[in-house]
């Protein structure tokens, strides 16, 4: 014969089974990624409640962006505090309470938490969103003319891009397939932040060719998260002569010339 404590045990486990089951929520596992302007959605599915459809009146959502409450749905009533952002009452009833946010900023970059009430049961779960901005770039001066034997400057420009963390590499090309990658010569600013969040950043390679540089290929490439593929600036090195030379050759073919036309004028008195 079964003791009281038994019965209770019992009915405990009985009543679980029968039980809708706990309410539960799953967010993605990695970073939400988007591009500044263009719509984001984060994920948030519901389970666990039981039957084909959630009842609306039941249910609460509310979305939050670290402490700050992004969207609010409360047993029927939407609230959204950032402009724009939805939840769809077609997607709620089937346990989906992802977070539409439409033109994503930089400000809708954090730690969202989906917080789901259903009945006096709560869930949660959390997820990191990513707000990237792609730098515009360029390369001064876009011809690189440098006379030979002075030291010059080119200046890759990486302009308002998000977020601050960047990478610069200069490289040298050998040939066709093959390139070194340039340390001496190379320094790398500090970002200057603007207004909107955005950075400006410039990184510079130093070159003192000499005439057999003339038509050697460097590229500045810029690694970033916005980016799927690596952004690359080509130059072309043009050296010139320098101007020193030129004015010593011409004083040097010059004097040859003078002494040339000296002995012949010697000459022919001689042969006169
Ligand atoms: C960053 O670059 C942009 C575009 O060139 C320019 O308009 C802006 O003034 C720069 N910001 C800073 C802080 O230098």
């Amino acid at each position: 014969m079964l003791q009281p404590p038994d019965i209770t045990c019992f009915l405990f486990f009985f009543l679980s089974l029968t039980d809708t089951g706990t309410v539960e929520v799953k967010v993605s596992d990695s970073a939400v990624k988007v591009v500044k302007e263009q719509d984001v959605f984060i994920p948030c599915t519901i389970s666990g409640y039981g039957s084909t459809e959630l009842d609306l009146q039941l249910l609460s959502v509310h979305w939050s962006r670290g402490s700050d409450p992004v969207y609010i749905y409360d047993r029927g009533s939407p609230n959204p505090i950032r402009t724009g952002s939805e939840l769809l009452n077609t997607h709620l009833i089937r346990g989906n309470a992802g977070l539409y946010i439409p033109q994503a900023q930089i400000r809708d970059e954090g730690e969202y938490t989906c917080a789901v009430t259903l009945n006096t049961e709560t869930s949660m779960g959390q997820c990191r969103v990513e707000v990237s901005v792609k730098p515009s770039a360029r390369l001064v001066p876009s011809d690189v003319i440098i006379e030979e034997g002075t030291e010059r400057g080119v200046t890759c420009h990486a302009n308002n891009y998000y977020p601050e963390m960047i990478k610069f590499q200069w490289i040298k090309h050998l040939n066709d397939a093959q390139h070194v990658v340039l340390r001496q010569g190379v320094s790398t600013n500090e970002p200057l932040e603007n207004g909107d969040g955005t950075f400006n950043v410039t990184s510079q390679l130093m070159l003192k060719p000499s005439m057999e540089d003339d038509g050697e290929k460097y590229s500045c490439i810029i690694s970033h998260r916005s980016l799927e593929n690596d952004l690359v600036l080509d130059f072309t090195l043009s050296v010139k002569v320098a101007k020193l030379k030129i004015i010593l050759l011409g004083a040097v073919s010059g004097s040859v010339a003078a002494v040339m036309i000296v002995m012949c004028i010697c000459c022919c008195r001689n042969i006169v």
